[in-house]
């Protein structure tokens, strides 16, 4: 099938690759010129295990093609897949001013274009037209009329959420628990249903539903999501206050089959580009349709919480040093900025809220992650240096803060961290060391949902 995704990001790049890797000729469109010309470079404007490689494969087997020219794009297109972004307005409610600024473009092609879906043309070949950015039930019908505005020729809409996740993209596109197709006629979703077949091979279910329970899945999905990792902060914050260890009730809790074990590790909270804003937009349908949804507000107001918390905690102990309290001219090291591990993505993330006050408060921040340093850079400017590995980062530390749980920070050199701070003093966002570990080393270490370890702190300062 002949291709056009509508944005080369997290979601269109990869969406397009893999589509283009099964032998469709896709092509990715974007208004940024500079990633494209990354793109015919050769180079990922994004950070995705593995997508360079698959990128390159079918770049040379001339099956994936990267433009900015909106009409060649879409007038060749069979099938053209909105994959542009729907960040939260200043209200919460998702911005549809790229979707809509798509549908325009796409409208205006299809009228000026010759082809396949002029005249009296099959109805059946008319162009689908397929929203896959997380978009506020009712989009799809507002996508319609903006292209309807421009052209009288026949196309088909259809609603078709994307559920993969930063850091395994390829593999949760290629291997999809479920698709989930919404659209108004049996053609059409018989049509994506042929698309989508190569990618359910293991009996993965393909969902054909109407266009307005397609566009809810999404966003009832994730809030599911953010809720459960609300909810295990919340737990873990009292597990704090009364001296229970979340580590322990965790396992207890999660070895009930009804609750399972996924998505339940207390932290940070969730950031990214997706949950933050997508629980924002079910609050503010809410509040539109005057449908309480005091559940997703809590989910929310629990999140942004427990970056204050965890700053709260740094500057606790920062406040109690005899010589020289409070942050300023403080060093601190700063492991992680990514949202989460396997990702560039620095969208919402803890690391950013957290490094912004200890700015803010006096402190220098040394940071360090193995693929975000250019993505942080647009969101901390020069206010914090970047190391070339950890170890650099904790030269001369007052602190070492962990905001996102890679792999090569779990098992680190604990005797040269130690020898290399100024002070060892730990604030572990992920609980990935173990407390038994801190305190073998010597460590001042504090956690999330546990007690903190400060077996050396009254000989540290003396
Ligand atoms: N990132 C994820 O993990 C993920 C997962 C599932 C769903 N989603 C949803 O998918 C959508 C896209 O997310 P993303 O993270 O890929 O966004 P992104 O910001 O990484 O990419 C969006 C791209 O669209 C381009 N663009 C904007 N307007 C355009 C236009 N008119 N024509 C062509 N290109 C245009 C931008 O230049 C940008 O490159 C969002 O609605 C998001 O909620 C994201």
């Amino acid at each position: 099938m002949r291709i056009t995704m509508v944005g080369t990001g997290y979601v269109g790049l990869v969406t397009g690759t893999c589509f283009s890797n099964i032998g469709n000729d896709v092509t990715c469109l974007d208004i940024d010129p500079k990633k494209i010309e990354k793109l015919h470079n050769g180079i990922s404007p994004i950070y995705e295990p593995g997508l360079d490689e698959l990128i390159k494969r079918n770049v040379k087997a001339n099956r994936l093609h990267f433009t900015t020219n909106k009409a060649e794009a879409y007038q060749k297109a069979e099938i053209i897949f909105i994959c542009v972004g729907t960040p939260s307005d200043e209200a919460g409610h998702a911005d549809l001013k790229y979707v809509l600024a798509a549908a325009a473009d796409i409208g205006d092609a299809i009228e000026r274009g010759p082809g396949d879906t002029g005249g009296d043309v099959d109805e059946r070949r008319a162009k689908i037209i397929v929203v896959k950015s997380t978009v506020p039930v009712g989009t799809n019908a507002k996508v319609k009329a903006e292209i309807a505005k421009r052209t009288k020729k026949p196309f088909k809409m259809a609603s078709n959420p994307e559920f993969l996740k930063e850091g395994a993209a390829i593999n949760d596109f290629n291997k999809p628990d479920r698709v989930v197709i919404g659209c108004e006629d049996k053609g059409t979703g018989d049509r994506l249903r042929d698309l989508y077949e190569p990618f359910v091979r293991q009996g993965h279910p393909i969902f054909v539903m109407d266009v307005p329970s397609a566009e809810m899945v999404k966003y009832a999905a994730n809030a599911m999501l953010a809720t459960k990792i609300s909810f295990i902060n919340e737990i873990a914050n009292l597990c704090e206050a009364y001296g229970a260890d979340i580590d322990e009730v965790r396992r207890g809790m999660c070895s009930d089959k009804r609750i399972g074990n996924q998505f339940l590790y207390p932290g940070l909270g969730y950031g990214g580009s997706c949950f933050p804003k997508d629980v924002l937009a079910c609050v503010a349908m809410g509040e539109k349709s005057e449908t309480p949804t005091t559940l997703l507000k809590s989910v929310h107001q629990v999140n942004q919480r427990q970056r204050q918390a965890f700053i709260a905690k740094i500057e606790s102990h920062f406040r109690s040093l005899p010589d020289h309290p409070g942050l300023a001219g403080k060093k601190i090291a700063v492991w992680g900025i990514a949202f989460k591990p396997g990702t560039d993505d620095v969208r919402e993330a803890p690391s950013i809220t957290i490094m912004q006050h200890l700015v803010k408060a006096g402190a220098t921040i040394v940071a360090y992650d193995p693929v975000a340093h250019e993505t942080a850079h647009h969101f901390m400017n020069d206010t914090i240096t970047y190391a070339s590995d950890p170890m650099a980062a904790i030269d001369g530390a007052d602190a070492l803060i962990i905001c996102t749980d890679w792999d090569e920070f779990k098992q680190p050199d604990f005797e040269g961290i130690k020898s290399r701070m100024a002070s060892p003093v730990v604030f572990d966002g992920r609980n990935i060391w173990r407390r038994e570990a801190a305190r073998e080393f010597g460590f001042v270490y504090h956690s999330v949902g546990r007690e903190p370890v400060l077996g050396e702190q009254a000989c540290l300062w003396q």
